[in-house]
């Protein structure tokens, strides 16, 4: 079977992080971010067999033509982690209208861009395991984050009712949300993960870990 995987802002960071744990389970991995330099230098550290590519997913043409590419290059595509994500912290009454739309293409509109796109890949896989990469700020709030707070919760309500969409097509959605370092609370993701006072880096070792174990967050909760 298939374990072509998809990480968007796989470059660096909790991207990176998700794509070497990944790798070592085996995992056929399409490192993706803007700077095509960084992406590469990630899938390289990765070992042999893995793509790296350059994608603004802020722009629906170059996803598609980005999941074209993946499915050319590693075959279909069964898994996705949306990990690309920006932040323009600030009060909002200091917050510019760009960094405001910035914020919500690349977070919000970019996650459902890259869901919308993979899903078709995953119909025909007749299954699929999507994790969306969201923020504690996003359910609980934080001054000078009212912006990013937002796109973060915006993604709640999408993964939720996508995994809703898809649950009968064999494709689970969930989500975690991280706390910037610190412990977390009751819920590293919002839909499904059971995991309490989990530090930031095994946080996401158990979201890499959802595709193989979890089951559908809308199913839990049912
Ligand atoms: N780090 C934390 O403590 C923390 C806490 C809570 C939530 N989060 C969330 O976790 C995710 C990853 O955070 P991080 O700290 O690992 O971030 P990071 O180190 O800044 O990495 C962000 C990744 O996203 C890519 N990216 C940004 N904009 C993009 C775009 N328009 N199109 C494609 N790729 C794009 C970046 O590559 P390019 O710039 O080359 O495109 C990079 O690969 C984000 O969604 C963030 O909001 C992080």
């Amino acid at each position: 079977m298939s374990k072509v995987c998809a990480i968007f802002g796989g470059s660096r960071g909790i991207g990176r992080a998700v794509a070497q744990l990944l790798a070592q389970k085996g995992y056929c991995l399409a490192v993706i971010a803007r700077n095509l330099d960084m992406a590469q230098a990630t899938a390289d550290g990765l070992g042999a067999g893995h793509l790296a590519l350059s994608c603004d997913i802020t722009k629906e043409e170059a996803i598609q033509n980005t999941f074209k590419e993946i499915e050319n290059n590693l075959g279909h595509i069964r898994y996705l982690v949306n990990a690309a994500g920006i932040n323009r912290d600030g009060l909002l009454l200091r917050t510019k209208s760009d960094d405001m739309i910035s914020q919500l293409q690349t977070n919000l509109l970019g996650t459902m861009l890259t869901c919308k796109a993979a899903v078709k890949s995953m119909i025909q896989q007749q299954g699929g395991a999507i994790v969306n990469v969201g923020s504690i700020v996003g359910l609980k709030g934080n001054a000078g984050q009212s912006v990013y707070s937002a796109s973060k919760a915006g993604l709640v309500g999408f993964s939720r009712s996508f995994a809703k969409e898809v649950a009968r097509k064999n494709i689970r959605v969930n989500m975690v949300a991280p706390d910037n370092g610190k412990k977390f609370p009751t819920s590293v993701t919002v839909l499904t993960v059971d995991c309490t006072c989990t530090p930031m880096w095994e946080a996401f070792e158990v979201a890499t870990q959802a595709f193989e174990i979890l089951p559908n967050g809308v199913r839990q909760q049912e």
